[in-house]
């Protein structure tokens, strides 16, 4: 990994805050984004703004091939079967909600989910659960957000139609087994979605070794611009999923009274879609295959290394989730005896390191940990220095000396 290189790409790393370098540690929140990224978003506004798959002009065309190459290279990344089984959304969120509304559930089916889920992926199961007469049910993770395989498998049943759950937590660290829920979820005939909003960016994703039903993910997370996501289904599947919106590009034919609907994917891509984010989220694609997603994983390992121990050599600090490095992602949520996260992230603020506190949007699982204030949280990528994790940590302790 060359870190230099790799830093000299993100316009945003050459720039100073208040006059000094700064270190931003809320890629969980929202990833920086290089410069081929933002070249190849603004080639769209300034060289050939168009619509792919309506007018058939040379703008409109070039929209279109980039457009189709992008959903190519989405596909490829998380070796789809084809290109068709990746549908643009906006974010994680639509594309969870897309399989939330669009299957056609039978009242008295279940849906099974965890207390470690982002609220994404869990207010569409409520709001689906209140409107479909279909029940919720839960497989409580441990205290470190470890996945429980027997509760799991004695919760299971005839009537679970669906499985959803966290792949990577933004607040534990921990990875669900996806392979083995996966092949449980199958055995009993139910069906799995993952939230991989903080898996894709981290680490390689085979949609196939997987055997997973759907995946949804965010382009902003893993270096590609905001308002772009995905969701990637089985073709079958995606075959019988109500569209959530319907407009322009959705249908063949209409008529006052009815109209048919266009194939897969393009049924579910209501109205102008966002063409500079989709092809920007390719370059991003682009830019983490040049590096390699395996070459990432195991820098990012490194990181947390250097973040998991120094945090938990300073006995003032409770880390959640798992002590043992080899067992997270490269993020860390925490809080300090006696100060509050959000304090803690406005002092390390004036120092200009940016760290995200609160409730992080999973409110259950701090709840379960009675932390009804949250946590501040460390969340680092591939374009992190190992000197700048350091810097972090001794910072931190500088204020809990001083605080706490
Ligand atoms: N899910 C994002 C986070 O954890 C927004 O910060």
């Amino acid at each position: 990994m060359n870190i230099e290189k790799i830093r000299s790409d993100f316009p945003i790393l050459q720039k100073q805050v208040n006059g000094r370098p700064f270190v931003y540690l809320d890629s969980a929140c929202t990833s920086l984004k290089p410069k081929q990224v933002i070249d190849t978003m603004n080639s769209y506004y300034s060289e050939y703004t168009g619509c792919a798959g309506r007018s058939v002009h040379k703008f409109a065309k070039k929209t279109e091939e980039e457009f189709a190459g992008a959903r190519q290279k989405i596909a490829k990344f998380v070796n789809a079967k084809k290109p068709g089984e990746i549908i643009w959304t906006k974010n994680t969120t639509e594309a969870i909600n897309l399989v939330a509304h669009g299957l056609q559930f039978e009242k008295g089916d279940k849906v099974i989910t965890t207390n470690l889920e982002h609220s994404s992926g869990l207010l569409p199961w409520q709001a689906v659960a209140a409107e479909k007469e279909i029940s919720l049910d839960f497989v409580l993770c441990s205290k470190e957000g470890e996945f429980n395989l027997e509760e799991f498998k004695k919760k299971i049943g005839k009537k679970t139609r669906l499985v959803s759950v966290i792949h990577a937590s933004n607040v534990t660290a921990t990875i669900s087994p996806l392979k083995e829920i996966t092949k449980i979820a199958h055995d009993a005939g139910a069906l799995v979605l993952a939230d991989c909003a903080q898996s894709v960016p981290h680490f390689p994703i085979n949609v196939k070794n997987l055997g997973i039903d759907f995946l949804a993910f965010s382009g902003h997370k893993m270096i590609g611009p905001t308002g772009i996501g995905c969701l990637y289904g089985k073709e079958d599947l995606l075959e019988k999923l109500n569209p959530m919106l319907l407009g322009g590009e959705t249908i063949k034919d209409a008529d006052l009274q009815t109209h048919v609907l266009e194939e897969v994917p393009k049924r579910f891509e209501a109205g102008i879609q966002n063409y500079a984010g989709a092809i920007g989220l390719g370059a991003a694609i682009d830019y983490l295959s040049g590096i390699g997603m395996q070459e990432i994983e195991s820098y990012e390992k490194e990181l947390g290394k250097i973040l998991v121990e120094g945090l938990l050599n300073n006995p003032k600090i409770d880390l959640i989730g798992p002590k043992d490095f080899k067992k997270r992602g490269a993020l860390a949520a925490f809080n300090v005896k006696g100060m509050e996260p959000h304090d803690i992230a406005l002092m390390l603020n004036g120092k200009n390191f940016f760290v995200r506190s609160g409730m992080h949007c999973a409110y259950p699982f701090h709840k379960f940990l009675n932390l009804p204030k949250g946590s501040v949280r460390a969340s680092l990528y591939f374009y992190n220095s190992k000197e700048e994790v350091k810097l972090f940590i001794e910072n931190l302790s500088i204020i809990i000396k001083n605080f706490a």
